[in-house]
């Protein structure tokens, strides 16, 4: 195959509308081969013109890109190792900037017998022999992206800001915590990391559809004082909270009391995306001034009766935009059939 220029990711339910999305505004690019399920090795792109359109103006369903600047023919062996830190180390290290810190992120596409750690550590000391750049796993400024396939290692240097996400393929990880409720969690934290959302110290937060409290238990741990709204149960850890106060309503049914006043409304109800935008935009008098809010649009995984994921979200965009500012939409790492929506008032 003719060698790629960059590597899309996405979920690979939604890479179809990743791809549309590069191809909206890199309209020369080819998809050339699949190299594992929702990741596309792609050519005739400038890596560094699609990462400089998209830092300004993030797509949705990509989740992370990283350029191809060399392809090395691999056995699939542990003796891939030793040869990835010599080829890959000591042709990059040329490429780094001296000044900016760097990582190496491995992702292992095929079934091989080490681990990215073991590359990653191999690679970036063969750099460290060559470069003086700092090496900083946590904070990267500039990125070498290596993504193994059975037959082949393809490897790129980058800004962290090119690449969609700083995570190696967009896969940020949480640790899990012994309190955790639910695995939703994980979707609030990734979006108030990705969208770069400070709650106010002490803020008054509704939670709409909180059952059964995970997000509830993440907005009180960053001292949200939380309205939960959901006709099922929360979790028993909640039920002592003070600052917890459930209403046993649905979203519809709370609108009628009328609602208090909030500083962040979030909403992760299980409801078709026009609908829950709809909600969203009856809550919009609710939501002070310089308040903000996220959803989940929850979305099927292809195009159905329902109309096109696309016209879905369009529409939903038609509903919001009157009454907030849509400053981000994003399918997450943790988001599986949705988007994650960001919005202001
Ligand atoms: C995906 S779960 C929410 C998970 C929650 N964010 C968490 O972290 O635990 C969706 C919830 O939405 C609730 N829901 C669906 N329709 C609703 C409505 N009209 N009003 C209130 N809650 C609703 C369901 O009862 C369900 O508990």
């Amino acid at each position: 195959m003719p060698s790629p220029s960059l590597i899309l990711t996405a979920n690979p339910h939604f890479i179809d509308l990743a791809w549309a999305e590069l191809a909206r505004v890199q309209p020369s690019a080819q998809r050339v081969v699949v190299l594992a399920d929702g990741v596309w090795a792609v050519t005739a792109v400038n890596f560094f013109t699609l990462a400089e359109q998209w830092r300004q103006q993030p797509p949705i369903f990509a989740r992370h890109i990283c350029p191809v600047h060399l392809a090395l023919p691999i056995a699939g062996l542990a003796a891939d190792v030793p040869l990835l830190a010599e080829v890959v180390g000591t042709d990059m290290a040329a490429w780094l900037d001296d000044e900016l810190p760097f990582s190496v992120q491995t992702r292992l596409l095929a079934d091989v017998p080490y681990k990215p750690f073991d590359v990653n550590t191999a690679v970036a000391h063969t750099i460290q022999q060559q470069s003086s750049a700092p090496l900083d796993v946590r904070q990267p400024a500039q990125i070498l992206s290596i993504v193994v396939t059975a037959e082949a290692a393809y490897a790129g240097i980058s800004l962290a800001a090119h690449n969609v996400s700083d995570w190696a393929g967009g896969m940020r990880r949480f640790a899990r915590q012994p309190a955790q409720i639910s695995r939703a969690e994980f979707k609030l934290l990734e979006a108030l990391a990705v969208f770069q959302i400070d709650l106010p110290a002490g803020g008054v937060a509704l939670d709409l559809g909180a059952a059964p409290g995970g997000w509830t238990r993440i907005l009180r741990q960053k001292g949200q004082f939380v309205t939960a709204i959901d006709p099922a149960a929360l979790h028993s850890s909640l039920s002592q909270d003070k600052n917890v106060r459930h209403l046993r309503l649905t979203a519809e049914t709370y609108l009628q009391q009328p609602p208090d006043r909030f500083d962040v409304i979030v909403n992760d109800m299980r409801l078709d995306a026009r609908y829950s935008a709809e909600l969203m935009a009856a809550y919009a008098p609710y939501l002070h001034r310089h308040g903000c809010a996220l959803m989940t649009l929850k979305l099927p995984e292809g195009d159905g009766p329902g109309g096109s994921r696309q016209a879905i979200i369009e529409q939903t965009r038609a509903i919001l935009n009157p009454v907030y500012t849509i400053a981000g939409a994003r399918q997450l790492f943790h988001n599986r059939s949705e988007i994650t929506v960001y919005l202001k008032k």
